[in-house]
């Protein structure tokens, strides 16, 4: 059975290595990547296709500002398990993230993906011509869906990461603390 849900954190190494399998080790030099590193998905938009308890498909969704006070969503990585492909899950998880997305009062999705796949959804290059990503991008392939018409219009400038910053543990304070025997379950060094 196939169900779309929320990703839930214990999903993360199963996406993880479905991330791996689809775009290899270099997915980290993406420019879209310069978005979402050290920053969490927009609430309610990381979502995961569960099939029969395997996580076989992943997308999420990033707050940004599309130019200079323009709120908008990247969306990306989205990616189905390869034996999976062609079974029309891909479209099906698009269709349930959009339909959350405006649900949830985002005005606008951009991402970089092949046209000729994300045209089915609505996206275009159209409103997408005078802004510009923080790397290296084919501009065809910089596409954009409004869910309110005009909502893009005018956007220009640098899109820019506006989500949260995700916590990190403070890798010295753990070491202080466990030299100091205040972790539980960890002896001081001897
Ligand atoms: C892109 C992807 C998410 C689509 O998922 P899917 O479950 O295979 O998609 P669907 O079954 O809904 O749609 C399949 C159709 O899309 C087409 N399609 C898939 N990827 C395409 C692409 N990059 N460009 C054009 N068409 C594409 C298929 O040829 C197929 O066409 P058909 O219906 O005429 O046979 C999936 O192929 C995938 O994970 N690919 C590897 C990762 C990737 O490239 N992600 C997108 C970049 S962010």
């Amino acid at each position: 059975m196939i169900t779309i849900r929320e990703e839930f954190f214990h999903d993360t190494q199963a996406r993880e290595a479905l991330l791996d399998t689809c775009f290899g080790p270099t997915r980290f030099q993406k420019t879209c990547e310069r978005l979402r590193e050290g920053r969490k998905p927009a609430d309610g938009l990381a979502l995961v296709i569960e099939h029969d308890g395997a996580i076989v498909g992943t997308v999420r969704l990033w707050h940004v500002s599309a130019g200079p006070n323009r709120p908008a969503l990247m969306l990306g990585p989205i990616a189905i398990d390869p034996a999976l492909q062609s079974l029309g899950l891909g479209g099906k998880l698009m269709r349930e993230a959009l339909s959350r997305a405006a649900a949830l009062g985002h005005k606008a999705v951009l991402l970089v993906g092949d046209a000729p796949y994300y045209e089915r959804f609505g996206f275009s290059a159209e409103k997408t011509q005078s802004l510009w990503l923080p790397g290296p991008y084919e501009r065809s392939r910089f596409l954009a869906l409004e869910f309110e018409a005009g909502s893009l219009d005018g956007a220009r400038g640098l899109v820019s990461a506006t989500g949260a910053v995700e916590e990190k543990p403070d890798l010295g304070a753990l070491v202080a603390a466990a030299a100091q025997g205040r972790l539980p379950g960890l002896r001081p060094a001897a």
